[in-house]
């Protein structure tokens, strides 16, 4: 019998009891041995819950039975997450996680930590919910230079944005849809803002390249500033809207890592990718590309992320991969490198004025429902670009969007 601890009993959480529970028979007929919950760790009493029995308040009763040999943080959030996690690897258990917010800031001291108590940190939920891809990188992809991940890595924006393409509906309304699915994170800002998925494509970054990079130092947009004209304009262009994270390599060994929303055309299978589910394209140097899709929120989903690594750990922790990160205050390059075609829409100006200013090849479609001016770029930088709308800005003209094209 292998006990585990459970730390939370939110949205994962539930996930996981349930799973484990519903699937107990054909665990134990995959890992040779039974996976017990033993306690589940929550502030909340909550008599009406199936787990009340085994429901506790104090973690010390978790940190000092030693028959507790993985404990499942699925709390969410920075604090105590981290600190229970510190305090489960000094008791010598192992710890699987959905906690991206931990690992994408502290993943390199945890998994220092893990390994210097001899036990390990897994943490495959905390990107892409279901759909397996941690694993993957470190195993299956290992024989290759990763050149590239672009993904659709969070579930609430992917939905927003096919409820705006496909229903017409506004913004609010469609976030309000996703939090009433448990899709979106306590703060929704969190999906909105890019946050969530700045904080996974940080965690897939440091997998393939082993350098963790602080969050902070990643570019990030949200979506919040999409508005119906550009999804519109996206239309007549082909193309669709997604919120992309994005890690890039560069033949000039130039590293680009970003979140952003991104106008990708029909064509590429990415834009294809709907409602609540994740995309994650990958570019390895043997390989070619390999595209990683499914559910990448809800509770069940997760759940299944999180009992892969459970069970990963019952069958054999020492057969299992050791994952290091080192922090680096290096890299990525300077964002304002960054070189690729634009989607703008004008305001105050006219066609003359932004071929003399973007080039002879930029393509210009004058709107007349909004009496705005379309426009598509050639490739150009960041810094390019600010710089000539500094100079259209100047003559008069309003930029009300900008996207970049995938
Ligand atoms: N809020 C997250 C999302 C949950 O929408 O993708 C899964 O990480």
């Amino acid at each position: 019998m292998i006990e585990i601890a459970i730390l939370g009993l939110g949205t994962v959480g539930g996930g996981t009891a349930d799973l484990l529970e519903s699937h107990k028979e054909s665990i134990a007929r995959r890992v040779g041995d039974e996976i017990h919950i033993k306690y589940i760790l929550d502030i909340r009493e909550l008599p009406e819950s199936p787990y009340y029995d085994r429901i506790v308040h104090d973690y010390n009763l978790i940190l000092n039975d030693p028959e507790v040999q993985i404990v499942a943080e699925v709390i969410g959030g920075s604090h105590p997450a981290y600190e229970f996690t510190c305090q489960a690897f000094d008791a010598g258990k192992h710890v699987v996680t959905s906690n991206k917010e931990v690992v994408a800031t502290f993943g390199d001291e945890l998994l220092a930590r893990a390994a210097k108590n001899g036990v390990r940190y897994l943490f495959e939920a905390s990107v892409g919910g279901g759909v397996p891809i941690i694993k993957p990188l470190q195993t299956d992809l290992a024989a290759n230079d990763i050149l590239e991940i672009s993904g659709i890595m969070n579930g609430t924006t992917n939905y927003i944005l096919t409820r705006m393409f496909g229903a017409g509906i506004s913004f609010a309304e469609a976030l309000g849809e996703a939090k009433a699915k448990g899709y979106a994170e306590a703060d929704p800002t969190a999906d909105v803002d890019g946050i969530d998925a700045c904080r996974k494509i940080a965690i897939l970054h440091a997998i393939s390249s082993g350098q963790l990079i602080e969050p902070a130092r990643i570019h990030t947009e949200g979506i919040s500033a999409i508005r119906s004209e550009d999804v519109r304009a996206a239309r007549s262009f082909g193309a669709e809207i997604k919120l992309l994270g994005r890690t890039v390599s560069c033949e000039n060994k130039d590293t680009f890592i970003m979140v952003a929303p991104f106008l990708i055309d029909e064509g590429c299978p990415l834009a294809h990718v709907h409602d609540v589910f994740n995309g994650i394209l990958v570019r390895g140097s043997a390989v070619g590309d390999v595209m990683f899709y499914g559910r990448g929120a809800g509770a069940l989903p997760t759940a299944s992320a999180v009992c892969s690594d459970i069970l990963s750990l019952a069958k054999g922790a020492s057969a299992l991969p050791l994952l290091t990160f080192a922090r680096t205050s290096e890299g990525p390059t300077d964002f304002g490198f960054f070189s690729c075609r634009r989607y703008l829409a004008l305001k105050n100006t006219d066609e003359n004025a932004v071929r003399v200013i973007f080039g002879a090849n930029t393509s210009v479609t004058p709107d007349e429902e909004s009496d705005e001016l379309w426009v598509m770029t050639e490739e150009m930088t960041e810094n390019a670009f600010l710089q000539s709308v500094s100079r259209l800005e100047s003559s008069g003209a309003s930029l009300l969007s900008h996207i970049r094209v995938y």
